[in-house]
C-alpha cells in the first residue's frame, strides 16, 4: 500500500511576474498563487539572475515549500486539515481518522479505517530492550528528552532499507508506539511499574490506562476524558510549517530516515516558545493563584519592556485573530472540569486573564490572542496529567502532522536537501596571529 499523497501547485499556480529593481537592472520573478489565493514570489532563480539573496529573520515571510495538507488564514482564525475546517473535525472525527486524513489526503473510507485502527493497535508493544533503556535513564529525566531520545532509539530496532513497504511499518510503528513511549516515561519518572497496552481500547483510552494504572489496581478508563484527549489530539495534529515541523522537514531532507527526523521534531516541540508553553501556562496560572489577586500585576509584568515575561498561551506567529483551537478548548473545559469534579480556580484565572488582556490596548493592538496552549494545560491537568507531560501530549498529536509533511516533502517533485544561505558580518578576511602575539 503507499501512503501518503502529493498535489504540488505546479505550474498552474504561476500568474504574472513581479518585477525587482536594483542598480539599474530589473528582473522578473514568478508569481505563485495558492488555492486559497495566497499570493508567493518564486525567488528559487533570484541568486543565479541577480547574485543577491533574500533576508528575512525568522522566515515571517518566507514559504519553505508547496504543501496541500494543512491552510491557516491567521487573520480570519481559519485552521483546516486537507480542506475540512477544524471544527467539523474536532466536532465528528477520531484522531486515528484524522491521522489516516492527513498522512493520505482523504478522509478513510470504513475499511480503510477499520485496518488503520487495527495495524496500530496491533503495534503499541515496545520491544522488551526498552526496559533497560528506560532504566539507564535519570529518574527526573525530562519526558521530552525521554520520548526524543525513544523515538530516535527506534531507528535501532527498526533499520531495513526504506521502502514502500518499510515506510508504510515505521508510520504504523511511530502511531501505535508513541503513547506507550510517553506513558513509559512518566511510569518510570515516578517509579511504578510500565503498564502494558491493552488491545481492547481505543487510541486514548489505551494511552490514559497506561499511564494511570496499576498491577495494583483496576483501572476503568471515564469515556468522557478519553473523549476530551482524543479531541486535543486532533486539535494538534498539524500545523504547517512551524518550528518543529520545519525541523522535521530540513532533518528529513538530508534523508535521515522517519524516526531522526521525528526525533528531531519532538526536540523542537519542546522549547518553551512552542510546544513547552503548554507546560509554562499552568506554571503561570498556579504562581498567580499563589499570590491571590495577581492577574492584574502579572499582565502588567508582561506588557513592561524591561521585563523578560510573558503572557504564555497568548500570541502566534500566524494567528492575528483568536486561534480557532483555543475557542474550542474553552468550551472543552468547562465540559472536563464539570465531568471531573477537579476545582476550577485555575479556568477562573485564566478566563481572568483573557478579559485582562482582550481590553488591554498592549494586547489588542498588538494583535495577541489566546493560543492553543492557553486553555489546553488547564484539561490536561483536570485529566490528571503532570505539568512535565503537557508538552508530551502535544507531541503525540502532532505526530501524523509530521508524518504527513515529511512525506510530503520526500515525494516532491522539486525536492532539495534543505539549506538556507545567509549574510555573513563576520571579520573580513585577517592572517593568523601567534598566540605569543595575542
Ligand atoms: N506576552 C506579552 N507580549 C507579547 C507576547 C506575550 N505572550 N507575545 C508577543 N508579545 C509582544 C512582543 O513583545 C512584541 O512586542 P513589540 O512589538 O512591542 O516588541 C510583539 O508582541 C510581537 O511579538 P513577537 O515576539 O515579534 O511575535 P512572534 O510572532 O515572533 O512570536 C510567539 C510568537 C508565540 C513566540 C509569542 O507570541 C510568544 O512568545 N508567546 C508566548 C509563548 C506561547 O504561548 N507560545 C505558544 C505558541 S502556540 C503553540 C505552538 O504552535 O507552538
Amino acid at each position: 500500500m503507499s501512503v501518503g499523497s502529493l498535489k504540488p501547485m505546479g505550474t498552474d499556480a504561476r500568474k504574472g511576474t513581479a518585477a525587482l529593481s536594483w542598480n539599474g537592472k530589473t528582473v522578473e520573478l514568478p508569481v505563485l498563487h495558492g488555492t486559497e489565493d495566497e499570493v508567493a514570489i518564486d525567488i528559487e532563480k533570484l541568486r543565479s539572475q541577480t547574485g543577491m539573496i533574500t533576508l528575512d529573520p525568522g522566515f515571517g515571510n518566507t514559504g519553505s515549500c508547496q504543501s496541500a495538507i494543512t491552510f491557516i488564514d491567521g487573520e480570519k482564525g481559519i485552521l483546516r486539515y486537507r480542506g475540512y475546517p477544524i471544527e467539523e473535525l474536532a466536532e465528528k472525527s477520531t484522531f486515528l481518522e484524522v491521522a489516516w486524513l492527513l498522512i493520505h489526503g482523504e478522509l478513510p473510507k470504513r475499511d480503510e479505517l477499520t485496518k488503520f485502527r487495527e495495524e496500530v493497535t496491533h503495534h503499541t508493544m515496545l520491544h522488551e530492550n526498552y526496559r533497560q533503556f528506560f532504566d539507564a535513564l535519570p529518574k527526573d529525566a525530562h519526558p521530552m528528552a525521554v520520548c526524543a531520545a525513544a523515538v530516535g532509539a527506534l531507528s535501532t530496532f527498526y533499520q531495513q532499507p526504506e521502502t514502500e513497504a518499510v515506510l508504510h511499518s515505521e508510520i504504523i510503528r511511530l502511531i501505535a508506539k508513541m503513547p506507550t513511549i510517553a506513558a513509559y516515561s512518566y511510569k518510570h519518572s515516578i517509579g511504578q511499574p510500565l503498564v502494558y497496552p491493552n488491545n481492547r481500547l481505543d487510541y486514548s483510552s489505551n494511552f490514559l490506562r497506561m499511564m494511570f494504572a496499576t498491577p495494583a489496581e483496576e483501572y476503568v478508563v471515564d469515556p468522557v476524558l478519553a473523549g476530551a484527549l482524543d479531541l486535543l489530539l486532533i486539535l494538534h495534529a498539524d500545523h504547517e510549517q512551524n518550528c518543529s515541523t520545519s525541523t522535521v522537514r530540513l532533518v528529513g531532507s538530508s534523508h535521515a530516515n522517519l524516526f531522526a527526523s521525528i526525533a528531531a521534531g519532538i526536540a523542537a516541540l519542546w522549547g518553551p516558545l512552542h510546544g513547552g508553553a503548554n507546560q509554562q501556562v499552568i506554571e503561570m496560572l498556579e504562581d498567580i493563584e499563589r499570590q491571590e489577586g495577581s492577574a492584574d500585576r502579572f499582565v502588567a509584568k508582561a506588557k513592561d519592556k524591561n521585563d523578560t515575561a510573558r503572557l504564555m498561551g497568548f500570541g502566534h506567529r500566524v494567528y492575528k485573530s483568536y486561534d480557532p483551537r483555543a475557542a474550542i478548548l474553552k468550551k472543552s473545559c468547562h465540559a472536563v472540569i464539570q465531568r471531573t469534579g477537579v476545582e476550577s480556580r485555575l479556568l477562573d484565572i485564566a478566563m481572568k486573564l483573557e478579559e485582562i488582556a482582550l481590553r488591554d490596548e498592549y494586547f489588542v493592538s498588538r494583535k495577541l490572542y489566546p493560543n492553543v496552549d492557553f486553555y489546553s494545560g488547564i484539561i490536561y491537568k483536570a485529566l490528571g496529567i503532570p505539568a512535565n507531560m503537557f508538552t508530551v501530549l502535544f507531541a503525540i498529536g502532532r505526530l501524523p502532522g509530521w508524518i504527513a509533511q515529511w512525506l510530503e516533502m520526500r515525494r516532491d517533485p522539486q525536492f532539495r536537501i534543505g539549506r538556507p544561505r545567509q549574510v555573513y558580518t563576520g571579520a573580513a578576511k585577517r592572517s593568523y596571529v601567534a598566540m605569543e602575539r595575542r
